[in-house]
């Protein structure tokens, strides 16, 4: 059971001197608390880190500061998501039954969460979600014109830790594009299961955000 999070975004949109997985949230950078929380789950046997380029020290001894021993590798992120991803996979071994994927833009990370993507697989699942119900109403649009009312039943806000079986997330992700990894696995024509979401796993994306995480330690 491996775990890759990804790390290796610019987060352009905090307006910050450093990349935003080393953005302050408390005493520590925001690496911190995701990276910790997988190395304490019973669900993880070890972890990838990837790191944005020139940060791939600080993540390392960052690691050892916490006491982190499943850190087994920290590579240099790519240029996407999916690009960074896909180059802490190719440090995950051949015989790895499971890899979950999680973005350490989400720090409150509950290991009900990783326990519920994980035991979601098997019975022919390829991967599993969490994910929340869509409490507005959610419109497509082309310009600023409305061209479709979609069924608010339907739609779920999906979030990470996302697990899959190792050899089809290898497979499906080829390409630079997917938002997020079950985008790849659904595309290749992989079944993928959406299970409860936690409101807790916000996304820092701005600086109100770190508050609103902040609140939740
Ligand atoms: O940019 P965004 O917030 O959507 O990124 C989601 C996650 O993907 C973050 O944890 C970020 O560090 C990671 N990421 C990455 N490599 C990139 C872009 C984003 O690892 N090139």
């Amino acid at each position: 059971m491996w775990a890759v999070l990804a790390a290796a975004g610019s987060g352009e949109r905090l307006g910050a001197d450093r990349p935003k997985a080393f953005i302050r949230l408390g005493e520590q950078p925001l690496l911190a608390e995701s990276l910790a929380r997988l190395d304490a789950s019973g669900w993880i046997d070890a972890i990838v880190v990837a790191a944005p380029p020139d940060w791939e020290e600080p993540a390392i001894l960052l690691a050892e500061e916490l006491g982190c021993g499943k850190v087994s590798a920290c590579v240099t992120g790519g240029a996407t998501r999916a690009d960074s991803v896909r180059l802490g996979l190719a440090e995950v071994p051949p015989d790895a039954a499971v890899v979950v994927v999680h973005d350490a833009a989400r720090p409150v990370l509950d290991d009900a969460v990783i326990e519920r993507v994980v035991t979601a697989l098997g019975n022919g699942w390829d991967g599993a979600v969490p994910g929340l119900p869509v409490p507005d109403t959610v419109k497509r649009v082309e310009g600023d014109r409305i061209v479709e009312t979609l069924p608010r039943d339907e739609l779920r806000v999906v979030q990470t830790p996302q697990a899959f079986v190792a050899d089809v997330l290898r497979a499906a992700l080829t390409g630079s594009d997917w938002t997020d990894c079950a985008a790849a696995v659904e595309a290749a024509g992989g079944r993928v299961r959406v299970v409860e979401g936690d409101p807790r796993l916000l996304k820092v994306t701005d600086a109100g955000d770190l508050d609103r995480v902040a609140a939740l330690l």
